[in-house]
């Protein structure tokens, strides 16, 4: 085609110089027009054909770039996509036949991949629900088992099966109940704060088992879930056990949607009234600060670290446990950088000094809570989540996906493996019910409030939180405040709002 075109073109440039030449030689007599005419092309065509040239060269590069980039995009999409689905192969609860091999892809890199031979582990041989597969673990199967066979997988595969362990065959393993409830599991015990009723699991043997865990050594919680499976439930039934605990204890409630906390609102182990407010969070938590810092200087003279310890000392008033439930504790964390500084600045003092919290929120991924908080998490409760970033702060998002009951949830606690728990369900006139009957619910809800622990607005500090309130923007208030905006000066304002609980 292009030899085509480049032979015309050529013959055209070729007649036009032979007719100018012989013009010019004057051999044949030319008209003064066709003269013109066939100069004018001959410059034309002099111009117009490098710059055509040079069009379509540019043309051609440029498609093959967007052509390039295209591919390199899609191949960028189908790895992420491959290592997506790697992640959750790597995940998959299977079942199988006694005798059955079954194969792990242990590598996450799959240029890399390893398939290792593991013997199905008896705690997670049954998980309560037998359905079939869900397309997308269909899909992952069909992924590793591809993979399996194409990507260093071993062609042969040489070893045999384990047996598995004689005595409580498969189809004999507890199974997991579909719904727990919480009253007949602490019907005729005495509630204790050593003996925090977690829920059910199937335990290795693989017979059901009622995990629970004693307070002390749980120290924070951080639950975590998507929306209506089971997180507040799950907050109300492990408060209901410390409000009916034989020992002393103090509970505190930040709950902004006071749905959650509703059922306690009564109870006399409240140490304030509940917060169903940022402000009063603040205020409760400069004081549960301030406390905090009280205990430390009781422990110093001693030569104690912790509540503990202190309370082992004979000439001393044991100081009770607190224990801290916050619900929907991200969104309030995300919303609101007052709390969040106020929390990461006492996280450390909390355990030694008897300061317990209860953290549930849909979200605990490393956006949402500042790691020094997430890591006091000892231990965590995983709901159904959409997705394993929502739970990737508390490390057992993965495997919280697959989850398809309400209350069931992936669970670490200190010292045990991890573990498929069913929590248990409790109703709000249930626990009503309880407290009233346990002599719990005597108080009268209170509208007081601790004083803030910080001191009161300087006059400048008013001024700035007054045009906030009258919605003057940073810029604005830095200017009548500093004479000048933006930067440093901005920062500076911000810094004296947040001090003051307002969240910018
Ligand atoms: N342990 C449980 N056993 C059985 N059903 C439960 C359990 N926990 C929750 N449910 C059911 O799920 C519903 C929603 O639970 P819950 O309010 O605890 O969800 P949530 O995770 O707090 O949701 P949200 O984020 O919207 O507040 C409950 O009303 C109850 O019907
Ligand atoms: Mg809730």
């Amino acid at each position: 085609m292009m030899n085509k075109y480049s032979f015309t073109l050529i013959v055209i440039f070729g007649l036009l110089t032979a007719v100018l030449l012989l013009a010019w030689d004057q051999a044949v007599e030319v008209a003064d027009t066709l003269l013109t005419v066939t100069m004018w092309s001959l410059v034309a065509l002099l111009v117009l054909l490098p710059l055509g040239m040079l069009t379509l060269g540019l043309w051609f590069l440029s498609n093959r770039f967007i052509d390039n980039r295209q591919k390199w995009a899609e191949a960028s999409l189908l790895t992420a996509q491959a290592r997506q689905a790697d992640k959750q192969a790597d995940n998959l609860i299977i079942t199988a036949n006694p005798g059955e091999q079954v194969y792990i892809a242990s590598d996450q890199d799959i240029n890399r991949r390893s398939i290792t031979a593991l013997h199905l582990q008896r705690s997670y041989r049954s998980n309560g629900n037998g359905d079939s597969p869900l397309l997308h673990e269909s899909t992952a199967w069909a992924l590793m088992q591809h993979l399996h066979s194409t990507v260093n997988a071993p062609r042969n595969i040489t070893h045999n099966a384990p047996q598995l362990p004689a005595g409580n065959p498969p189809e004999t393993a507890a199974v997991l109940p579909q719904h727990l409830d919480l009253l007949p599991l602490i019907d005729g015990q005495s509630p204790s704060l050593n003996r925090v009723i977690i829920g059910q699991t199937v335990d290795e043997a693989g017979q059901l088992e009622t995990l629970t865990m004693p307070l002390t050594e749980m120290v924070h919680v951080g639950m975590v879930g998507s929306s209506g499976w089971g997180k507040s439930v799950g907050v109300q039934s492990l408060a209901l056990q410390l409000a009916l605990a034989s020992e002393t204890l103090e509970m505190v409630f930040i709950d902004l949607e006071g749905v959650t906390s509703a059922p306690f609102q009564r109870l006399n182990r409240l140490r304030y009234p509940i917060a169903e407010t940022e402000k009063d969070a603040v205020a409760i938590l400069n004081d549960l600060k301030g406390e905090m810092d009280r205990r430390m200087s009781l422990f110093s003279p001693h030569r104690v670290q912790k509540v503990s310890d202190y309370n082992a000392l004979t000439d001393v008033t044991p100081l009770p446990f607190i224990a801290v439930f916050i619900d929907e504790a991200t969104s309030i964390l995300e919303n609101n950088a007052a709390i969040h500084d106020l929390l990461a600045q006492s996280v450390i003092q909390l355990r030694k000094t008897g300061v317990f919290l209860f953290l549930a929120g849909q979200e605990m991924s490393s956006k949402s809570m500042r790691p020094m908080i997430r890591r006091q998490l000892s231990s965590r409760i995983a709901y159904h989540v959409g997705d394993h970033w929502q739970a990737q702060g508390l490390g057992i998002g993965k495997e919280a996906v697959y989850l398809n009951t309400k209350g069931r949830a992936w669970t670490i606690f200190p010292g045990r493996q991890k573990a498929l728990v069913q929590t248990p369900f409790v109703d709000a006139a249930a626990i009503e019910g309880l407290l009233e009957r346990a002599g719990r619910a005597g108080k009268t809800p209170s509208t007081a409030m601790p004083t803030r622990a910080e001191p009161e607005p300087t006059p400048r500090e008013q001024t700035i939180l007054q045009m906030w309130d009258d919605n003057a923007s940073l810029n604005q208030i830095s200017k009548e405040i500093n004479g000048q905006r933006g930067g440093t000066y901005n920062n500076e304002i911000k810094e004296v709002l947040k001090k003051h609980g307002v969240s910018v």
